[in-house]
Formats: C-alpha cells, sequence, structure tokens
C-alpha cells in the first residue's frame, strides 16, 4: 500500500534551501527562450489572437494542474523521474513499467536540449553583435541580412552552441543547487524590467494597436487543428511540464513548501512574460513590415530593428541578449538535470561524469539543428527541415504524451491518500479543484486536441450535428 508520508525518503542530490530557492529554479527553468522565442514565432506562424487564446487556456487548464503533479510526484519519489515514476508505480499498486514515461522523458531532453542549444547559441552569437553596433540604424532588409550571415555559417553558429552547452554542463556538473539560485534572483527581474521599458518603445515607436489586435483578438478561421496542437505543445514547453524536468526538481524540495501557491506563481510569471514578449515584438513587426510568421528567426529580425533605433541602443541590446542567453542557460540547466540524475542513479556514475557524457551526446545531436539552417537547409521532410521536424516531435507529441501519462497517472493510480498528503497545506477546495482537473479536464483535453490533430474530431462532430 501507500505509504502515508514520504518524509522518510530524501533526494540522493541534496535539496533547496527554501520554497523561494525552488520558486527561483522552477521558475528559472520555465522563463527562457520558449517565452521570448518560440512563443512569438509560434503565436506569429498560427495567426496570432486565436493561438494566444488556447495557448492561454492550455496553460491554465492542462499546464498547472500538471504542473502540480509533476511537484507532487517529484517530491514523492525524491528520485530522477524514471526512478520516481517506477517507485511511485510499485508503490500505488499498479506496475513499475510506469517508468517508461519517465524514460521517454529522458529521451525528449536529449532532443530539446539538442536544439535549444543551438537557438541559445544565437542569443549569445548577438550579445556581441549587439555591443559591435551593427544594429546602429539598421534597416529590416540589414537586420535580416546579419541574421542570416549568422545563421548560414555553420562553423559560427555551432561553436557558439558548443559555449553554451559547455556553460550548462559545468553548472550541472557542479550541482544545479549551487549558483543558480543567485543568478534567478537578480536576472529574472531585470529581464522583466528590461522587457516593461522595451514595451514603452513598442508603444511609441511600434504599430502598437496592430499588434494588441493580432495577439488578443481570436479570429477563429485563422486557426488548423495544428495550431492547437501547436498550441498546447508551446504552453507545455514553455512551462517546461511534460517530460520531468519539474519532477526533477520537485524530487529536491522541503517537505514543507506549498506545492498550489509555488505552481501558481511560476505559471503566472512564465505567461506574463511570454505575453509581454509578444506585446513588445509584433507592434515592431507590423511598424516595420516584417511577416509575423516568418518562422524561427522571428525576434532575431525584428528585435535589433528597435535596438537600432533607440538611444543607447548597443548597450541595451547587449544586456538584453545577456540576459536572455542566462535565461535560456537556466532553461538549459533544467533540461539537462534529469537525464543527468538518471545516468547517476542508475548507472553509479559521478555528477561530473554523468554531465560530461550526457552533455557530450547532446551536443553531437546539435549538429542536426546547426546544419537546418545551412548546409543541410535544403532537407525538408515531413514538418520542414531537421530543426522543424524535432521542434514539432518534441513540442507537439512527446510532451503533450508525456504531460498526459503523467497527469493520469497523479489523478488516478495515485490514491487519494498519497496526493492530498503531499498536497497537504491546501487541502480543500486546492485539492479537490487539482484532482478534477487531473483527472477529468487535463486529459481531455489533451485526447480532444489530439484527436483534432489528427482529423477525427471534427468528423465525429458534424456527424453528432454540433458542426457543420
Ligand atoms: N521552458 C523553457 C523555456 O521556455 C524550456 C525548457 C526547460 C523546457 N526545461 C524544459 C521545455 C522541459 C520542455 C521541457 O525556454
Amino acid at each position: 500500500m501507500a505509504q502515508t508520508a514520504s518524509a522518510r525518503r530524501t533526494s540522493l542530490h541534496g535539496h533547496w534551501s527554501s520554497r523561494l530557492a525552488f520558486i527561483l529554479a522552477v521558475s528559472g527553468s520555465a522563463v527562457g527562450l520558449g517565452n521570448i522565442w518560440r512563443f512569438p514565432y509560434v503565436a506569429g506562424t498560427n495567426g496570432g489572437g486565436a493561438f494566444v487564446l488556447v495557448y492561454l487556456l492550455c496553460v491554465a487548464i492542462v499546464g498547472l494542474p500538471l504542473m502540480m503533479s509533476e511537484i507532487l510526484m517529484g517530491r514523492r519519489g525524491r528520485r530522477n523521474p524514471v526512478a520516481t515514476m517506477q517507485l511511485l508505480g510499485e508503490e500505488e499498486g499498479s506496475t513499475p513499467n510506469w517508468k517508461l514515461v519517465g524514460a521517454g522523458g529522458v529521451v525528449a531532453a536529449f532532443l530539446i536540449l539538442s536544439f535549444y542549444s543551438v537557438i541559445a547559441g544565437w542569443a549569445v552569437a548577438y550579445i556581441w553583435a549587439g555591443a559591435s553596433g551593427v544594429f546602429t540604424g539598421a534597416d529590416a532588409q540589414r537586420v535580416g541580412d546579419i541574421f542570416a550571415d549568422l545563421t548560414g555559417s555553420w562553423s559560427r553558429t555551432a561553436l557558439w552552441h558548443t559555449a553554451f552547452m559547455a556553460g550548462t554542463i559545468i553548472v550541472v556538473a557542479r550541482g544545479v543547487e549551487r549558483g543558480l539560485e543567485q543568478a534567478v534572483r537578480v536576472l529574472m527581474p531585470a529581464l522583466l524590467g528590461l522587457l516593461i521599458m522595451l514595451l514603452g518603445y513598442s508603444m511609441v515607436a511600434g504599430d502598437f494597436a496592430r499588434g494588441l489586435a493580432f495577439m488578443f483578438e481570436p479570429k477563429l478561421a485563422d486557426l488548423s487543428s495544428d495550431g492547437v496542437l501547436a498550441a498546447l505543445g508551446q504552453a507545455f514547453f514553455s512551462l517546461s511540464v511534460g517530460m520531468g524536468a519539474v519532477m526533477a526538481y520537485g524530487a529536491y524540495l522541503p517537505e514543507e513548501a506549498s506545492i498550489t501557491r509555488t505552481s501558481v506563481a511560476v505559471v503566472l510569471a512564465d505567461t506574463s512574460i511570454a505575453l509581454l514578449s509578444g506585446l513588445v515584438i509584433f507592434p515592431i513587426v507590423f511598424a516595420n513590415g516584417l511577416d509575423p510568421a516568418a518562422g524561427p528567426g522571428l525576434v532575431f529580425q525584428s528585435l535589433p530593428l528597435a535596438f537600432g533605433q533607440m538611444p543607447g541602443g548597443s548597450v541595451v541590446a547587449t544586456i538584453f541578449f545577456l540576459l536572455l542567453t542566462f535565461a535560456a542557460w537556466t532553461s538549459g540547466i533544467s533540461l539537462l538535470e534529469p537525464p543527468v540524475a538518471y545516468f547517476m542513479e542508475s548507472r553509479g556514475l559521478t555528477r561530473t561524469a554523468a554531465a560530461s557524457l550526457v552533455g557530450g551526446i547532446i551536443w553531437v545531436l546539435g549538429f542536426l539543428s546547426v546544419f537546418s539552417f545551412n548546409i543541410l537547409s535544403n532537407v525538408i521532410f515531413l514538418k520542414g527541415t531537421f530543426f522543424d521536424n524535432l521542434d514539432f516531435l518534441t513540442s507537439s507529441i512527446l510532451l503533450p504524451l508525456g504531460g498526459f501519462a503523467i497527469v493520469v497517472f497523479a489523478g488516478w493510480v495515485m490514491c487519494e491518500n498519497s496526493t492530498s498528503d503531499e498536497l497537504d497545506p491546501e487541502a480543500g477546495q486546492a485539492y479537490r479543484m487539482w484532482r478534477f482537473s487531473a483527472r477529468y479536464i487535463a486529459p481531455i483535453a489533451v485526447i480532444l486536441i489530439f484527436l483534432n490533430a489528427i482529423g477525427v474530431l471534427s468528423p465525429v462532430l458534424q456527424a453528432l450535428g454540433l458542426t457543420d
């Protein structure tokens, strides 16, 4: 039977020093390129308003209960996600095979970090570009050329990808608690402050009305079933849920911390930063005649225009890309930690060995994404380049599948005693809402979105006479 208190189990990797340290670590994981690079680009390619609406719904009804589930499972199991799922599966009288969900998450972490590091490398490159003053007075054409020069050169992209991976490996090798806390505490507010300042610029110099309308006037006809799936995927990607990253961090969470309040705080912070970033970027896009559907380069082709026009723009650009790099770094660390914890616990490797091994494999995999923008840019299959396919496979397939399994596990496999024990401090209303979401709302939403994406839903609705 399930044990009644998990207090006896302790993590093998130490614990966060406080609830605040944990909030900072999870926010550091959540806030990253997903908010500033991916959200605007995916919202832009999917038509704007309707996508944003579905994204917000997915965050609230699937993302939040899933984040709570990951944290409570992580804290209860106190192991890497694979071992935690196996342990809890047995303990709850189900099967140890739930470890396969954890294993899927480890695979997803390899794939996501492999391209994440390449995009983070672009941000690193833009620190120097900003400082060198190349953006000063540049028009859209010139800014586009600067971006194309960077991504077109596999050696330059590979260099910055290598630097980013090295930095990520070093932090994980030293143990994630050390250093992360201070960094997030200072840098995240700084990033927020800078975004608010840029919002001021966009309001004055951008086409703010059009940007606002693009983001918040839902034109449902513009949204394809793929777009709905992409919104779900973006919600998961941005919140870092669906593969066990938050579960791995939850394993180091002190017993007394409130999981509900922590999750709400992280979800609000992450979503605000994504929306803010869209509100900065789209007005600049429209004021300069750029295409909101330009794709993965959108942020790198729009923000530099603003930096080039504002007084002191080189300094602002440098600081902005520096902060973006840090935000990406704290996210990259959270992607590397679960596989590293897994290899340490299951293979008996030291932290340094595991971080180097896993990081090294991811670094090599990253070359597929590096080449996607230059020598292999003509290799197009399924969803596009290697990068496009990796991005789609992970965000739109692996994370939703993993998230579905996790939320079903927490809602249906874990008995009420176990989950209410973990969510104890906020038992009552909040607990019942979480459990209802985890059992019904979140799983059903994911199933419907998948059925919709494979084209099964609309014929059914038509047959039932619900749509025409
Ligand atoms: N959420 C991060 C971002 O928005 C990326 C990230 C970190 C992530 N850890 C993750 C995405 C785990 C999915 C799963 O940039």
